[in-house]
Order: C-alpha cells, then sequence, then structure tokens
C-alpha cells in the first residue's frame, strides 16, 4: 500500500518523466528574435524511484533535470531534457542552472555541490571551486553585473550544523572570500540579496526538524519529511547585514517581520545608509502544510531594513499573489523600478483553467505578471485557457536603453496538449501577443528556476 498517488506534487505537471531525448528544428510561430543566441535552460526535480516519490515526497527533492531550448539565428535549433549527475549518482543538483566563469552550473542549496554541465548537456561533473564550497552552495547567489563577482550564503542541512558560510567567487569562478557567519537551529536559506556595498543573509523561522530526521532514518517518513524543513515557532526572524566581503564580527542582526522568504527580487542601498529590499513574502510556510510551499499565498513586501536604528520597515508592494521573482540581471544590487513574476494561487487557477485542480493549495502556477515597484500596477499576460507559467527570464535587447526593453522568456505548460512551449514576450509590454512561441516536443515539469544563457557566456 503506497501514498504515493495523494501527492499532488507527484501528479499532473508535477509529475516526472522518465526518459531523456534530443529533438532537432523545433517548430515556431512568430518571429525569434535574431539576437537570441543561447540556450535557455531550465532544471526541476523529476524524482525517480521509491525512494524519491514515497510518502515522505516533498516538491523541493528529488533528481535534478535540466531542459535545454536551443536558439540561434532566428531558429530553435534543439530542445533536450537530461537528468543531472555528479561524480557519483546522488549529486543531482535540482534548483537553478546559470553561468559563472565559463562553466555552467546546475546548483542546490543544503549541501549539494554544484554539477558542471557542457554547453550541449551531453557531460557533466561535480564542481566546488577547488574545494571552497565545502559546506554546499546556494541556488540563488548574486551576481554583480559589472564585475560579474559572485556572493553566496551557503548552509549544510545537518543536525548540529551551527553557521552559514559566505563565500565569493570572482568572475572566473575561483574562490576570493569565505566567512563563517554563526546562527543557531539550522535555519533555511534559500536566498539572500546583494547591495553595491553590502550583502544581507536571511534567518527566518523554517528550520532543520530532528523530528523529521529521526524518521526520515528510521525508514518511516511522514508527509514531506524528504525535506526535512519546519515552521518553527520559537526561531527568529532577523537579517543580517554585511559588507561584501566581510566576516561575523561585522554583522548585524536586525529583527525582521515574521514570515518566509524563498525569493528576492532585489536589494539596493538607499543614500541615507538603509537598504531597499524587495522580497516575496510568505506569512507561513511548512506549518500546516508540509509538502510544498502552500500555507498562505504570497506577495511582494518591499522592506527598507536601517541598520543604524537597528529596523525594518515592511510595506506591501502588491497584494497580487506572486512568486519568481525576476528583474533585469543588470540592476542586480542597484535600484530597480520593474520585477516580472509567475502568477500563484487562486489567480492562478481561476485564469489558467483546470492544471492540477487538485493540487488543493496555494502553490498553482498561472499567468505571468509585470509589477512597477514605484506604483504597485500590475499588468499580466494571460497564455489562455489551460495554460500556465511559472519563472519569467528577462533578457536586455542589446543596446538596451531602458530597464524593461527587452524579452521575457518562460515555458508555458499547456494543459491541453500535455506539452510545454517556450514563450517569447515583449518586457515592456507583457500585455501584447507573443514575439514567438517555440513548441517543444514533450512537457516541462513544473520545476524551479531558468537562465538565458548568452553563447558569450559559454560557448556556442
Ligand atoms: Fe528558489
Amino acid at each position: 500500500m503506497t501514498t504515493t498517488n495523494h501527492n499532488p506534487y507527484l501528479k499532473g505537471n508535477f509529475a516526472p518523466i522518465s526518459d531523456e531525448v534530443s529533438v532537432d528544428d523545433l517548430p515556431v510561430t512568430g518571429t525569434l528574435p535574431p539576437e537570441l543566441n543561447g540556450r535557455y535552460l531550465r532544471v526541476g526535480p523529476n524524482p525517480t524511484g521509491p525512494d524519491e516519490t514515497g510518502r515522505g515526497h516533498h516538491w523541493f527533492v528529488g533528481r535534478g533535470m535540466v531542459h535545454g531550448i536551443r536558439l540561434r539565428d532566428g531558429r530553435a535549433e534543439w530542445y533536450r531534457n537530461r537528468f543531472v549527475h555528479g561524480d557519483v549518482p546522488e549529486e543531482s543538483p535540482n534548483t537553478n542552472i546559470l553561468a559563472q566563469g565559463g562553466r555552467l552550473l546546475a546548483l542546490v542549496e543544503g549541501g549539494g555541490a554544484p554539477v558542471s554541465i557542457a554547453p550541449d548537456l551531453n557531460r557533466m561533473a561535480t564542481w566546488d571551486a577547488d574545494g571552497a564550497l565545502q559546506d554546499g552552495f546556494t541556488a540563488h547567489p548574486k551576481i554583480d553585473p559589472t564585475t560579474g563577482e559572485m556572493h553566496s550564503v551557503n548552509y549544510l542541512i545537518r543536525p548540529g550544523a551551527q553557521h552559514l558560510r559566505y563565500v565569493v567567487l570572482d568572475a572566473t569562478g575561483k574562490a576570493t572570500h569565505t566567512a563563517e557567519l554563526p546562527v543557531c537551529g539550522v535555519p533555511m536559506v534559500h536566498d539572500m540579496a546583494m547591495t553595491a556595498t553590502r550583502v544581507v543573509v536571511l534567518d527566518l523561522p523554517v528550520t532543520l526538524s530532528t523530528d523529521a530526521v529521526d524518521r526520515l532514518k528510521a525508514g518511516t517518513p511522514q508527509h514531506g519529511d524528504a525535506l526535512p524543513m519546519r515552521w518553527n515557532e520559537e526561531h527568529p526572524s532577523r537579517v543580517g547585514v554585511l559588507p561584501r566581503g566581510g566576516t561575523a564580527d561585522q554583522l548585524t542582526w536586525i529583527d525582521a517581520p515574521r514570515c518566509y522568504v524563498f525569493h528576492v527580487l532585489n536589494a539596493y542601498d538607499a543614500p541615507d545608509g538603509s537598504i531597499v529590499m524587495d522580497v516575496v513574502r510568505h506569512d507561513t510556510v511548512f506549518r500546516d502544510v508540509f509538502r510544498g510551499p502552500a500555507d498562505a499565498l504570497p506577495a511582494l513586501a518591499r522592506w527598507t531594513i536601517d541598520p543604524n536604528r537597528g529596523t525594518v520597515r515592511e510595506q506591501i508592494v502588491s497584494d497580487h499573489s506572486v512568486e519568481w521573482p525576476r528583474i533585469n540581471p543588470d540592476r542586480v544590487g542597484h535600484p530597480h523600478r520593474y520585477g516580472w513574476f509567475g502568477a500563484v494561487g487562486p489567480d492562478g487557477l481561476r485564469l489558467s483553467g483546470d492544471i492540477d485542480r487538485d493540487l488543493g493549495g496555494s502553490f498553482q502556477p498561472g499567468p505571468l505578471v509585470k509589477l512597477d515597484t514605484t506604483t504597485g500596477e500590475t499588468t499580466t499576460h494571460h497564455f489562455g485557457p489551460g495554460r500556465a507559467t511559472q519563472e519569467p527570464t528577462f533578457v536586455a535587447r542589446p543596446g538596451a536603453e531602458s530597464e524593461d526593453d527587452g524579452w521575457i522568456l518562460s515555458v508555458v505548460h499547456d494543459g491541453n496538449t500535455n506539452r510545454g512551449e517556450l514563450v517569447v514576450l515583449d518586457a515592456a509590454d507583457i500585455t501584447a501577443a507573443p514575439v514567438a512561441r517555440v513548441r517543444l516536443p514533450r512537457r516541462v515539469p513544473f520545476g524551479f528556476h531558468g537562465n538565458w544563457i548568452a553563447d558569450n557566456e559559454i560557448g556556442a
């Protein structure tokens, strides 16, 4: 007797796929911008076998699978999907994929090392920055748009772990700085923020549950135990402000609103010395629902962090339910106006048709949303009945002069045909008809994060 079929994250377009395919010359509707020479890559969990799909299954856990769409000179040359594997089989990052130092890297948090992937997706190897990543890495490092430097806050999911590890890699991928930052109770640190001068560390009340760890060890997991992190009423909610390249003695902790933040849209230094940080806040996660982040609907909030006064002021930017926040990557650490998001929750369910209606929780993919953080105004691109997207990716038009001059790429799931589609929108006006649509030969399961990797980042 198994409860597998009752886990919503193993059903519909959350369900894994079992094989790897390569298909050339994909059909395109509209006109692919010839400037888009590179690959749109996404990664997500693709659980296989009873250990990964049993009673304890959590959406965030399972072997990684990368999906790639190669664009060149206005054509969609190929689609490929591959299981991610490092030097040993259990190394299979499933959360993000990006380029650094000319390498394509699949990433996961909590202790796993990155896996370096060849541009054709056919060769892979574990990569640990010459031993600098002894506590694993994060899925959400921040890349300085001017220097290419990458800042990361990393943690180990391990009972008794007592620090986070702040690691800076230079533009070639060489570690140039590392510092241990003491914390208590093994908080889940999914993201961080970086400004032009400082980094912000999130220490929020979701921590390692020793009960869940014990159940896993005993082979008697309950729902969601595969990710043994739970809402913890006893744990503080705080942000740590640290100079870039700083050490623990320079860290200032400040009480923050009680909530959980998976994702930061961006942060920047304000003239008065405070930090403006836009975050997607969930009132709680893993308090009521353990298999995915479905306790409450998330919303974009602006935190103004004043390290001198030791305060965080919170203002809700928009009550539209959104996740997967992305900005123009040239704005990382600097003032921004726009964010692009995937809508989630009842809006997503209502607007996207009947996809996975039995999910029942709030984490339901839907349309794409652009948000003007200066006004709170939103515009939406609806993909049609039964069609939903997740994370948008912004790609600047060469020579762009305004923040939103470029394209939005995202993979849309079509529940009517059970296939995926790469949709290219005009980032300045996402309400317009798509610039181009690339039909994919199969569905791309709802996963986590993706990026556009131009040929000049990793070679053709
Ligand atoms: Fe994430």
